[in-house]
């Protein structure tokens, strides 16, 4: 087997380095994506003071999970008021990462039905024209900065658009584990198992390699053993910077496989019961674990790397920690009866990312 792994995000890891910013932009000017607790916490004033009269424009009401229902008019105004900059550049979480994505890719009308239009295809195409994006997670969870995908979500319509084009891979991550200080205890968690459902969903995976199972493996192990005691002690620079880190990595090897069938269930959880993200995708690890256990000798080679050569303990591991954690693990904790959870579990393995699950080929 040749393995390929390619990434061609610019990526810079380290505490402080959000200055960077400064070198990055010389001679463009920018927009800011970002969202609204920053001002508060004096992020935007910091920002402004490293651009300068470079920073031309600023979008700061982006709300969790970037939804046409706001994106519409967001992108409309960017479009006509800002269309002449050079870069965007998102500082916040995956909601701020993935709305910048969504504004990048412009339409030759500037109209957002215009994008959904092109989306609703499924296939790819070339936008009329784009921005370059800059990518500073605030959170130690999605992997966004070093992945070209946006999740735009219609909560009314129960749907789901996937935005990947060969521009929404960011040109540059800043990876400042400064910026997560603030994050509040429940985002720590939920979006800590965003990047441990990342790694593990990379790993039973059909594009799984072994540049992937690197970047997964060490992402693993450091969030079993960093998330409990930094939700103990969230003003720990150490523990945030060992989270940040392990957050990149898990992004570093879903970006080369996408996810799998946890995520696959978690955006029906998402759109039909309203659970967070990082929840949405976590809480069926134990139970995904066990339906990828003695399909692929190689996987599960990986796998026992991590857990030991038993699945039952390994189950249990998983399933403990995450109730360590405050996560319930079953689908009836969230109101999902049997016959609804396995309706929702072969409707999932049927979608685009179920598809990538190492188990599905039996299914
Ligand atoms: N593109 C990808 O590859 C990818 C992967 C996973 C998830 N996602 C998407 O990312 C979104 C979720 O992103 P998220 O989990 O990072 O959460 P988020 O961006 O929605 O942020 C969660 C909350 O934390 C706040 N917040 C963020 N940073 C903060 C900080 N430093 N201090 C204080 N508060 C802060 C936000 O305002 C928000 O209220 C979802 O829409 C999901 O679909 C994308």
């Amino acid at each position: 087997m040749i393995a390929r792994f390619h990434n061609p995000v610019d990526t810079r890891f380290g505490w402080g380095s959000l200055h960077q910013l400064a070198d990055i932009t010389e001679h463009q000017t920018v927009a800011l994506v970002t969202f609204p607790e920053a001002r508060g916490l004096g992020l935007v004033d910091r920002i402004q003071d490293l651009l300068g009269d470079r920073l031309v424009y600023v979008i700061e009401d982006v709300q969790p999970n970037p939804d046409v229902a706001q994106l519409r008019d967001t992108y409309e105004r960017f479009w006509q008021e800002a269309g002449e900059c050079h870069a965007v550049i998102a500082v916040g979480g995956g909601s701020a990462i993935d709305t910048a994505k969504a504004l990048i890719v412009g339409t030759e009308s500037g109209r957002f039905d215009e994008l959904l239009a092109l989306l609703a295809t499924g296939k790819p195409f070339v936008p009329a024209r784009s921005k370059a994006l800059i990518a500073a997670p605030t959170t130690a969870g999605t992997g966004s900065e070093v992945t070209p995908w946006a999740t735009i979500w219609d909560s009314a319509s129960h749907k789901k658009y996937s935005l990947h084009l060969e521009c929404t891979w960011p040109k540059v991550a800043i990876i400042d584990p400064q910026l997560m200080l603030t994050v509040p205890g429940g985002v720590t968690v939920s979006t800590g198992l965003d990047a441990l459902s990342h790694a593990l969903e990379s790993v039973w995976n059909v594009n799984a390699n072994p540049v992937s199972d690197t970047f997964a493996i060490s992402a693993i192990a450091d969030i079993l053993e960093c998330l409990p005691l930094l939700r103990r002690d969230l003003a720990n620079s150490e523990l945030r910077s060992r989270m940040a880190l392990a957050a990149l990595k898990a992004g570093l090897a879903f970006s080369n496989t996408k996810t799998a069938l946890a995520h696959s269930i978690s955006y029906e959880m998402t759109l039909r019961y309203g659970l967070p993200h990082g929840i949405a995708c976590s809480f069926t690890l134990p139970l995904v674990l066990g339906m990828a256990w003695g399909h692929d000798a190689a996987r599960d080679r990986t796998l026992q790397r991590i857990f030991g050569n038993d699945l039952h303990k390994a189950q249990n591991q998983l399933r403990e920690f995450l109730h360590s954690l405050g996560v319930k693990t079953e689908f009836a904790d969230y109101g999902v009866t049997a016959e609804q959870a396995e309706q929702m579990i072969d409707f999932a393995m049927q979608g685009a990312r179920g598809k990538n699950f190492i188990g599905a080929k039996a299914a």
